[in-house]
């Protein structure tokens, strides 16, 4: 080889080594969760909030059984099908074996205990803001859910998105955890917590661009279901013109003003925030009301 082929050569090894660094798995400190002890009835409201049984739970189930996450729900997307895991309390098949710090990395930094990185998909780019307590009351409560022996599927995605590592790059550019509503109101600022980071709205009602990235200038302005029917609406003052009492009731029964009612994934939404207290909600439509 000559020597100048063989510089070529040595500079982009080094250069993808160092970008592999620079964008490798990130966790928190143990210190994150010292002194904090978790609350299952509390977790109950920060997991209906945070939609989990939506997309972990057996496809379709209903009542109680909505409490089995024994994962295998199929998410179409651009980069091919993602499958829900199991994240149950089974210690071998689900995260049983999961403490709460191994939970806080999984939402805040999208990274696994083996150190290896999400796929977005689980919604962590809107998560990343959950609090220290919210993750230690949500696992309070999850391990008290029933355990399933469901074995995890793989995901089918071609090549070059099958490469875990890559995500890393994904993560710098994309998921950063700043919030697009600017607030100084303890109210508005409850709202925001629920509908940008726990109930991640904007997963399913604001556009992406061509790396799955949310477009965060067109914030809650509707966007395309990847599932390829229907859109998901605009939800943004300039569109949904209802009043706050008719949101309010349509995040809490399904029912709009004209007594149409929330079908496909929103329904799964609104069985969530009907469990949540009735501030919470008003607090969402604050939201809904003040974003711009
Ligand atoms: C939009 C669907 C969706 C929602 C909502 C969702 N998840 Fe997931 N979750 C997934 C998918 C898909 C994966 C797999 C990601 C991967 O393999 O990189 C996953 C992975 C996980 C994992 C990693 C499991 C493992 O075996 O490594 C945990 C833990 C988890 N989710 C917990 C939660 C919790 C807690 C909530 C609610 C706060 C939640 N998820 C909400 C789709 C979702
Ligand atoms: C998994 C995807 C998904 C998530 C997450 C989601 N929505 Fe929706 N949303 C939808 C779909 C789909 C519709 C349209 C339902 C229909 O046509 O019956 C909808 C409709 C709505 C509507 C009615 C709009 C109209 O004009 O009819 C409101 C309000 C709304 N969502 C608010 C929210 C809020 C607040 C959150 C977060 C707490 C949220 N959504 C999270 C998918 C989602």
């Amino acid at each position: 080889m000559s020597h100048w082929i063989f510089r070529i050569v040595v500079s982009f090894a080094l250069l993808g080594a160092a970008i592999l660094w620079l964008t490798r798995a990130r966790t928190a400190d143990i210190e994150t969760l010292q002194g904090l002890s978790g609350d299952a009835t509390r977790g109950a409201s920060v997991f209906n909030a945070g939609g989990c049984a939506s997309c972990h739970m057996e496809k379709g189930a209903t009542g109680t059984a909505r409490l089995v996450l024994s994962g295998g729900q199929v998410f179409p997307s651009p980069f091919g099908n993602f499958t829900a895991p199991n994240i149950s309390p089974d210690p071998e098949h689900g995260i049983g074996g999961w403490n709460a710090l191994d939970l806080l990395n999984a939402m805040r930094h999208g990274t696994s205990p083996e150190g290896t990185h999400y796929y977005p998909v689980f919604p962590y780019a809107s998560y990343n803001k959950v609090t220290p307590q919210d993750v230690a009351d949500l696992h309070a409560y999850m391990i008290t859910l029933p355990a399933s022996d469901a074995e995890n599927q793989p995901h089918d995605i071609g090549f070059p998105f099958n490469i875990r590592a890559g995500l890393g790059v994904w993560k710098a550019l994309f998921a950063d955890d700043n919030w697009v509503l600017q607030t100084t109101d303890p109210d508005l600022a409850r709202g925001r917590y629920l509908v940008e980071a726990l109930g991640h709205c904007a997963e399913c009602h604001t556009p992406r661009g061509i790396l799955g990235q949310l477009d965060r200038s067109a914030w809650l302005t509707g966007a395309p279901n990847p599932a390829g029917r229907g859109e998901f609406p605009d939800i943004t003052p300039g569109k949904l013109n209802w009043s706050e009492g008719e949101i309010f009731d349509y995040l809490t029964t399904g029912f709009t003003p004209d007594f149409d009612v929330a079908g496909g994934h929103m329904a799964l939404v609104v069985d969530n925030l009907s469990q949540l207290p009735e501030s919470d909600v008003r607090a969402i439509v604050g939201y809904l009301k003040a974003v711009e």
